[in-house]
């Protein structure tokens, strides 16, 4: 994230002191990527960052994956995950289930009504995805308001809040890996502004706009973290005051919300393959995502996809919105996750893949992450799996008995 930005009260010149109407100082703090090598912003805090009073466990809820094993594609309903009026006393954070995961990326879902505790990762970035409902996420470098399509970009180590408003349920598919993640680094000039080419730039993306100060005293804070042997553990730490006591900041890294409606979906006379569709990349997975367009308008065109073997990756799709033209009679509806692994191939329902022909437009949303190593199932998605998925292109399953 290269683009500056500067919120807030901050002092001329770096590194210098900052003082308070009464004569202190403000406490500086850097928070930066790759060791002081890379994206970094200044934050100004009234009270020293490092104070705590007391640490101790946070109990993570069931990370633990099997294989997919025997392999086969997968459907995942996320939305009985979280049946009638669960969702009113679970929180954003919390009360995330774990779909899917491997060492470089891992997705959850939840459905949420309470406000979320302050927490931060430290494994890596999260990239959230907001199916439906509304919140405001408060951050150490201030609160952005979100709403149904929003991507919510939290860099690893910023601590946060998820507070959610309104009617129903907030739903939100949690991205979160164990890197970086960023726009594809082919949609950036060599000094990090999108080229003409991207399918969306600067003005697309949302920066906290003011600082939020709050005040308090032995704040919680719940961090994810690494444990031994590549395990994801939580700590509770307390704070002697409220983490968000930044009077302003600037810098290159912060967070910050993209909408879906704001991709622009780059067309063609024949079908384009998914990477003209991708809005992110982290470590070892990319985010595509499949928004309402215009599709294919050669005569002769065959709009959904072609079956594909992805030989190097798994592909995991979120139907959000709309209805998806190369799933129709597969079973998958809103709210509904494929997994298509590699091994495999995999493409259009037959039915979908005759019937698309001579169609110019899709009223389909979706969001996918490919990843380059395998991934596992999570307790969720074992919690909610279609198990007949596997053998909707053959129309039969395993012969009984
Ligand atoms: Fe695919």
């Amino acid at each position: 994230m290269a683009h500056y930005r500067r919120v807030g009260d901050v002092p001329p010149k770096r590194h210098t002191q900052h003082r308070r109407p009464d004569g202190g100082l403000y406490y500086e703090e850097l928070m930066g990527e790759e060791g002081f090598s890379s994206d970094s912003s200044l934050l100004y805090h009234r009270h020293p960052p490092a104070a705590i009073t007391d640490a101790g466990a946070w109990e993570l809820p069931d990370l633990t994956t099997v294989a997919n094993h025997p392999l086969r594609p997968r459907h995942l309903r996320l939305h009985e995950l979280f049946p009638g009026e669960e969702w009113k006393r679970l929180d954003p954070v919390t009360g995330r289930r774990l779909v899917l995961g491997n060492g470089d990326v891992r997705i959850s879902y939840v459905a949420a009504g309470e406000a979320s505790p302050l927490y931060r990762n430290a494994l890596g970035d999260e990239c959230v995805y907001v199916e439906a409902g509304e919140a405001r996420v408060e951050t150490v470098f201030g609160g952005l308001p979100v709403r149904a399509g929003h991507y919510v970009l939290l860099p690893r180590g910023t601590t946060h809040r998820w507070v959610p408003h309104g009617e129903g349920p907030l739903r939100a598919y949690c991205i979160a890996a164990h890197s970086h993640i960023g726009p594809p680094s082919r949609y950036l000039s060599r000094y990090g502004q999108f080229l003409e080419h991207a399918p969306y730039c600067e003005r697309d993306l949302h920066g906290p706009a003011e600082p939020l100060l709050r005040e308090g005293t032995e704040v919680p804070v719940l961090v994810k973290h690494r444990g031994s042997g590549g395990a994801v553990v939580g700590t509770r730490l307390v704070y002697a005051h409220h983490p968000f006591d930044v009077v302003g900041w600037d810098g290159c890294l912060y967070p910050y919300t993209f909408h879906i409606s704001d991709f622009e979906p780059i067309t063609g006379r024949v079908h384009q393959p998914p990477p003209a569709h991708q809005v992110f990349a982290g470590h070892q997975f990319v985010v595509c995502n499949f928004v309402p367009r215009k599709v294919d308008y050669h005569p002769l065109a065959i709009p959904v996809p072609y079956y594909h073997s992805n030989v190097d990756s798994d592909e995991v799709m979120f139907y959000c919105g709309g209805d998806y033209e190369a799933r129709k009679g597969s079973g998958i509806a809103l709210g509904s996750v494929s997994l298509h692994p590699g091994g495999h191939a995999h493409g259009p329902q037959p039915a979908a893949y005759e019937g698309s022909a001579g169609v110019e437009f899709f009223d389909e949303l979706a969001v996918m992450v490919d990843t380059f190593r395998p991934l596992e199932l999570g307790e969720g998605a074992r919690a909610c799996e279609d198990p007949a998925y596997a053998w909707s292109w053959a129309g039969r399953g395993p012969a009984a008995g």
